[in-house]
């Protein structure tokens, strides 16, 4: 059994994706918990994870927890649906003891308690979309769903290329979404976690009336029972800034969280993957 030797409330929680996608369960767990410190890696080096195999995947996410585990965190954040899908053993193995939460079955949980109809949209990355991750998830809670999936992979440069509502965006994304359009969804998943970044042209694309589900709400809430419900929360009253780390261009990084989280231009440290 392994000995925790440091003061679990004051760690911070760790949270990884393959860029920037993940600095939007960020910004929902600063919304939820504001007084946790958060340490986040981005591997800017080796994104986007969702074209790759699953043979790479998994050692990305053995990589991507070890340089969490370095800071001592009392729990950590899979904010990539691609790991949530194929690796979350991995991240689990790697760190032991620590709590281990996946966006993948938050987002799946919160899908089923929206949808009225029955049929339910996922759009993501094509590993996740291949590993079929967001139907077993789904279909475990409610064997009756259709669940309708649709991979977008252009979505994610187009977010790390900051296209937030550029013409680009809209075009690609009547392409990718014509078919589901078709299929009377009453709920949308964003199954990737850069999608919401995009949530405006998504949402506009497949037309009022459909749900859209960010799984970064559904991770914020998980977070929050865990980290009471096992006595962990942060005690003090200050809030901080989360630590950045990136494994490649950190100036990039630091423009783009800028413009996502509407902050002040913050530091973002380099790391060696
Ligand atoms: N944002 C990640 C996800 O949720 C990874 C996207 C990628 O790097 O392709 O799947």
């Amino acid at each position: 059994m392994s000995v925790v030797s440091y003061d679990l409330n004051k760690s911070p929680i760790g949270i990884f994706d393959s860029g920037i996608g993940g600095l939007t369960v960020v910004k929902a767990i600063q919304a939820a918990l504001p007084f946790e410190r958060i340490v986040y890696f981005g591997d800017t080096a080796r994104v986007p994870y969702g074209p790759k195999s699953q043979v790479a995947i998994r050692k990305y996410a053995a990589d991507d927890t070890a340089i969490l585990m370095r800071y001592q965190p009392k729990m950590i954040i899979v904010a990539c649906n691609t790991v949530s899908a194929l690796a979350l053993d991995v991240v689990e193995k790697s760190c032991g003891h620590i709590p281990v939460i996946g966006v993948l079955k938050a987002g799946a949980s919160m899908a089923v308690q929206v949808t009225k109809n029955q049929r339910i949209g996922v759009i993501g990355t094509q590993a996740t979309i291949c590993s079929n991750a967001y139907a077993c998830a789904i279909n475990e809670l409610d064997a009756d769903i259709e669940v309708i999936s649709q991979a977008c992979p252009l979505f994610v440069p187009l977010a790390e290329e900051g296209f937030v509502n550029h013409p680009a965006t809209k075009l690609v994304a009547e392409h990718y979404l014509a078919d589901l359009r078709k299929e009377n969804i009453d709920t949308l998943v964003l199954g990737c976690t850069h999608y919401p970044i995009l949530r405006q042209v998504i949402g506009e694309t497949v037309g009022s009336g459909i749900r859209i589900i960010d799984s970064a709400e559904a991770v914020a809430l998980k977070t929050s029972e865990l980290l009471t419900e096992s006595a962990m929360l942060n005690r003090s009253q200050k809030a901080s800034v989360p630590h950045l780390l990136v494994s490649d261009l950190p100036q990039k990084f630091s423009n783009l969280y800028q413009l996502f989280m509407g902050s002040e231009q913050p530091d973002v440290d380099l790391v060696e993957v």
